[in-house]
Order: C-alpha cells, then structure tokens, then sequence
C-alpha cells in the first residue's frame, strides 16, 4: 500500500468505481458535494449499481462531504458531470466549482487531474486560471494538471475501470509519468500516454462522437428503410456478413454521454472558426428518433389505445435516467392521443416523476388489456419475457412494438401483431 494521498472529487457513476479501486493501492479520499450520496455510501449502498456493497463496506476510501477533508492529498482527481445547458451548450459549472474546491485546499507540489468528459483546452485554459484564482498557487510551477478520460461504460461488466487501457497526459513529462504509474496501479489494461493533454482530452470526445455519427447513419438508413417496407434488421444481417462493415444497431441515443458530448466538440468547434456539418447533422438525428418511433408505432394503432411501454433508462439494465429519449416516444404517442402506462424495475420513480412527471406504475402484476406493448429498454426482465407475459398484458391483435429488436427472435403468441425498426 503507497502513502500517496489520493482524492477523488465526485462520487457518481465514474468516481465511485475509481476511488474504491485506487483505495486498493493509495490512501483514498472520494469527496461528493451530495450529502445524501455519502450517507447511502457508507451504508454501502451505491444506487448506481456500479459498485456491489460488499466492496464498498469494505473499501478503505474515506469517503465525505467536507472540501476540507481533502487537504491531506498530493493528487486530486476531478470526476463531476459535464452536462450541456437548454440550448446544448457546454455547461461547465460542476468542473469549476470542483475546481474552488480543489484550489482552496491543495498545497504546493500537488497534481490535479480531470477525468470529465470536456472538449480541447478545458483542462489548460480554464481549470488551470480557476485552480490558480482559487489556491493563489501558480499552474505549472506550484501546482500541475492531468488528463486522462473515462472509458467506462454503465452496466457493462467487462470493461471495468480495473480492466482498461487508461490514456493518461500530465502538462510535463514527469507529471504524466507519475500518472501512468498511479493509473497503471489499478488497471490489467495498461497505460497510454498521449502526446498532450489536449490529444488526450480530444480523444475521449472523439470516441463518443465517432459512436453518435455513425449510429445516425444507421437511423437515417432505417427511416429510408421503414418507406421501403424494410426492417433495418433484415439489412443489417445482410450488410453484416462483410468483412469491414461496422456493426451499429438502430436506435434511440439517450444518455450523459453519446447524446451530450457530440455537443462539446460542436462548440469547441464553433469557438475555432468551423462550422462542424456532421456532428450536428448526426445529433440532429439520433435527437428525433424517438419522434419517428412514435409516429411509426401511431401508424399501427387505432386512435385511443392503451399502451404500455417497458423501459424509461437511458439503456438497458442500468437505472441511469439522464436524458432518456424514451420519453420522447413516450411524449410522441399522448400528444397523438393515446393513454401511456410506463413501467421500468430499475428506474427510480421519484426521480422519474421530478425528471419527466413520470408516475412509474409500481409493477406488472395485475396489469393487463393493452393494445400495444412498447420494448424500449431491454432490460434483463423484458428480454426474457415468455409467452404468457404477452397474453397476460394485452388484448386480442394488440401491437408488440419492439425498438431495440430484442424480442426479434421470439416466435410471439398468435393473434398478436409484431412492429420493429
Ligand atoms: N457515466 C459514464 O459512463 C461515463 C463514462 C465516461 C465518462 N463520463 C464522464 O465522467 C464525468 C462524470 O460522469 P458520471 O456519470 O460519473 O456523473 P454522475 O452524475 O454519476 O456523478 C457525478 C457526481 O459528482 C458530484 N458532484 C457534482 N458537482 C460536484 C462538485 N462541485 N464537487 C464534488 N462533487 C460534485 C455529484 O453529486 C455526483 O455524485 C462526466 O464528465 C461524464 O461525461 C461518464
């Protein structure tokens, strides 16, 4: 175990999987501003699903929502959420409100390192002046920036913080080396070292981007498609069988992350002069998807239905509600004018009626006489549905519309009618 002191600023779902495995290697310090989010985690309770509670008990991370516990750390690591406003404009209030935190407690010779999702510059150009307002500290003398952005990906088992390669910049060498070897520390994954902590801030917003673009190809191709009478699914297969054809599903891109930091680039890009054409056209895209669900599945229903709708997460098996946009399907089909019940195991029902005044039906038990049943999320629990789950919930010739595709497969019970992408 090192004695090199370690805060970790924002507990949510990237910080709290991060402090609790650097609390393997260094003394760990996780600050959250969210006092209710600490007092669940030291019951060992992580509503995130992130971290299972017996880790969390047993993690040696001391976890606070004083700023000034955190004064004893050499390395400070900045791990808060970078939202966009109203009009899809960066908002970096968390960023530099971490970083007043940050400045007012950090001594001469410490590290601050950020882990947020921010377009080129934000590191340098903004937290550093704010860092140095805040401390009265000199950037890159007394004190000195990092970079290294979060790959993790909610709900996914495989690619865990402890398993994948960390790209990690330091604004001199020694200060990225000293990174490598605290991230190197906690991931079989290894360490890559960009050339700048602008390269490795503008690849993180890059693999988010290059996701969001291409999964719009494949919905605008899926609207072409629905005019033809083709199931995108049907062509996907097809196209799929060659041997450079890049394998995106169709779909509705919810989300902090692909639906946001496209966003970032954008503006980052508006900021230096370029108009940035593609980015904004596959955000303009993936953003009405779920309008063109809604009209889709309207066009299979007679007026007044009844319908449910499985799944408000922003995917599946999380219960991540962040700009979901399956309440755009969900808006789409009461402004056509039928009655919606929306049902979701993982979701947080508070949460979902002060987000989207969503009142989640408490379960399925009991329910029935649906014209439609709507697949939006395919958690677990919906995926596995067997054929009396489908009798039991709707009427004779109801509609089984499924976005995601995951009923594809499935033979369904007769005398119901089936609708996909
Ligand atoms: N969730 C992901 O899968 C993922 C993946 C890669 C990158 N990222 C990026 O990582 C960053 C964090 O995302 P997240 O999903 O963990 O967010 P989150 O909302 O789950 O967690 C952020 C935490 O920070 C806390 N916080 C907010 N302002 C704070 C402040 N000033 N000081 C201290 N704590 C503060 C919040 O209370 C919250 O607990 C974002 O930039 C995001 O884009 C997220």
């Amino acid at each position: 175990m090192s004695s090199l002191k370690i805060a970790v600023v924002g507990l949510g779902y990237v910080g709290l999987p991060l402090a609790v495995a650097l609390a393997r290697k260094f003394e760990v310090i996780g600050f959250d501003i969210d006092q209710r989010r600490i007092a669940e985690l030291k019951q060992g309770h992580d509503r995130t699903g992130e971290v299972e509670q017996a880790p969390l008990r047993s993690s040696t991370a001391h976890l606070t929502a004083k700023p000034e516990d955190m004064s004893p750390a050499k390395v400070f690591i900045v791990t808060v959420p970078t939202p966009v406003t109203q009009d899809n404009k960066p908002d970096l209030g968390a960023v530099l409100s971490a970083c007043r935190s940050v400045g007012k407690v950090m001594g001469k010779g410490s590290i601050v390192v950020f882990e947020s999702t921010v377009y080129p510059g934000v590191t340098e150009d903004i937290c550093g002046p704010e860092l140095e307002h805040a401390s009265g500290l000199v950037c890159g003398r007394d004190f000195f920036l990092g970079y290294s952005p979060e790959r993790i990906n909610p709900g996914d088992r495989e690619h865990t913080v402890d398993r994948i390669t960390k790209v990690v910049a330091g604004q001199t060498p020694d200060v990225a080396r000293q990174l490598c070897d605290i991230y190197g520390a906690i991931t079989t994954g290894g360490t890559f070292m960009a050339a700048s902590i602008k390269a490795a801030e503008a690849s993180k917003v890059i693999e988010n981007a290059q996701r969001d673009i291409n999964i719009a190809f494949i919905n605008e191709v899926t609207m072409i498609f629905s005019k033809l009478g083709l199931s995108i699914h049907d062509v996907l297969e097809a196209s799929a069988t060659k041997w450079n054809f890049l394998k995106f599903q169709p779909g509705l891109v919810g989300g902090h992350c692909i639906g946001v930091d496209p966003f970032y680039l954008a503006q980052c890009a508006i900021d230096n002069g370029h108009h940035p054409d593609v980015i904004l056209a596959g955000r303009k895209i993936n953003d009405s998807m779920g309008r063109f669900v809604a009209e889709q599945i309207n066009a299979q229903l007679r007026p007044g239905s009844k319908v449910l709708v499985l799944g408000l997460t922003f995917k599946e098996d999380v219960p991540d509600l962040r700009n979901s946009k399956v309440i755009d399907v969900i808006a789409g089909l009461r402004d056509l004018g039928h009655a919606v019940d929306v049902h979701d195991p993982l979701a947080d029902p508070e949460e979902a009626r002060h987000e989207y005044g969503i009142a989640l039906m408490p379960s399925l038990e009991g329910a029935s006489g649906y014209h439609a049943l709507i697949g939006a999320v395919a958690h677990d629990a919906y995926a596995n549905f067997g054929p009396d789950s489908f009798l039991r919930l709707l009427e004779e010739d109801a509609l089984v519309a499924d976005i995601k595709g995951m009923w594809r497969k499935r033979d369904l019970p007769d005398g119901l009618r089936r609708w996909m992408l």
